[in-house]
């Protein structure tokens, strides 16, 4: 019996850590690289996304209708942004740029900056699901 409880204050306590992590979303990125890449983006992306990246010639890029229900991962999403855009030039831009241009993505997606800058090559491998924070 007392093993029991264990078990189901344990179970309690994970779901609870579950639910906090939900209500505050990770910090990927610093201010920095978002003010960067909305230059970037502007630049390079605006054209066919839309300059509030709610689409245009390409898909939305912000909001429910980019990420909702599709089981994107930042990876995959940064995958797409990094070997396949600008669709004018896959690839052409920095490393720097494209790490830039996905912070102000991901902003754009309701998360909050923090202090440890986004790196291309651990973005590229990130299977977390990049899901709209709302706003
Ligand atoms: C010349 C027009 C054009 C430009 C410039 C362009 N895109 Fe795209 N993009 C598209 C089109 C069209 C699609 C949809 C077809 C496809 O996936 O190839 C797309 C798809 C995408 C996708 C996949 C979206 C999804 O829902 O699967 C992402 C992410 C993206 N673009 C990001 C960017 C970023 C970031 C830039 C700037 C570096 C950029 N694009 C520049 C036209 C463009």
């Amino acid at each position: 019996m007392k093993a029991l409880t264990v078990i189901s204050v344990s179970l309690t306590a994970s779901l609870a850590a579950g639910m906090a992590h939900a209500s505050s979303p990770p910090t990927l990125y610093t201010v920095e690289q978002a003010r960067a890449g909305a230059n970037t983006y502007a630049q390079n992306c605006a054209m066919c996304h839309g300059a509030d990246l709610k689409g245009g010639v390409g898909p939305a890029l912000a909001g429910r209708s980019f990420v909702a229900g599709r089981g994107a991962t930042i990876g995959g999403v940064f995958a797409a942004v990094s070997q396949q855009m600008p669709a004018t030039d896959p690839g052409g831009l920095s490393h720097a740029q494209y790490e830039a241009i996905m912070a102000y993505i991901l902003q754009k997606n309701g998360y909050p900056a923090g202090a440890t800058p986004i790196n291309y090559d651990k973005a590229m491998k990130d299977a977390v699901p990049l899901v709209f924070q709302g706003k």
